[in-house]
């Protein structure tokens, strides 16, 4: 049960500045690493898509406006460290959203969402966790790439720069959910897309079940799955 006066919405929270600079810090620590992007795009999209999911499915649009926060706030932990980003990446998630004044029972479906996305540790607990998952783990695409010098040494930097583009398509009517994604083959081949992403489609395909859905993937126009 939520609680009725809950107002604050996603553009609440890209205006927060304490937002916006864990943001930034995330995504240079991640740039430090070796990397690919994981800044206000990255979030930005994984927030419109996982909404999106929730709404084309039918879902509450409260529900589906938690989704929207839980996308742009879920990779903020890497401002601390990559390893067990997931976890501190909620922690601060609780303690900026709970400042934003908002009920905590709207907070624990986002913290669960954001504690829940990681494919190393996580798992589709809720509507709001698998709609981020299915989101999070779609954005494979060459604008994440930071330096294309990488992409012969680097596979994650390959795959992505070779993924042209990439979709979510739902059916709410037939319940499937298929991730849409052209590959240039003479960059990457598809083995290599799934020798990275292997465990990240096995993750979103159990996330689509979790929202009563069947879940495809479609690589170069063939069902692969
Ligand atoms: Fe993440
Ligand atoms: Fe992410």
């Amino acid at each position: 049960m939520i609680t009725k006066n809950s107002t604050i919405t996603v553009d609440d929270v890209k205006s927060n500045p304490r937002v916006r600079y864990y943001i930034e810090l995330a995504d240079k620590s991640l740039e430090a690493l070796g990397y690919t992007e994981h800044g206000f795009r990255h979030v930005g999209w994984v927030s419109y898509q996982a909404g999106r999911i929730l709404r084309e499915l039918g879902y509450d649009d409260r529900l589906a406006q938690l989704a929207e926060i839980a996308g742009y706030l879920h990779d903020i932990g890497n401002a601390i460290n990559r390893v067990n980003h997931e976890v501190s990446g909620a922690l601060l998630a609780y303690d900026i959203l709970k400042d934003m004044g908002m009920p905590y029972e709207e907070i624990g479906k986002i913290i669960g969402a954001i504690g829940t996305h990681h494919e190393a540790s996580g798992y589709p607990v809720s509507e709001v966790s698998a709609a981020l998952i299915l989101a999070d783990k779609a954005d494979v695409h060459r604008t994440r790439v930071r330096n294309t010098d990488n992409i012969s040494m680097d596979i994650h930097d390959r795959v992505n720069y070779a993924a042209i583009s990439r979709d979510i398509i739902v059916d709410p009517d037939s319940r499937q959910i298929s991730y849409d994604i052209q590959i240039d083959t003479n960059i990457a081949p598809v083995l290599e897309f799934f020798e990275i992403f292997l465990d990240r489609t096995i993750m979103a395909k159990k996330a689509a079940s979790v929202l009563g859905c069947e879940f495809h993937l479609i690589i170069n126009n063939a069902k692969l799955l």
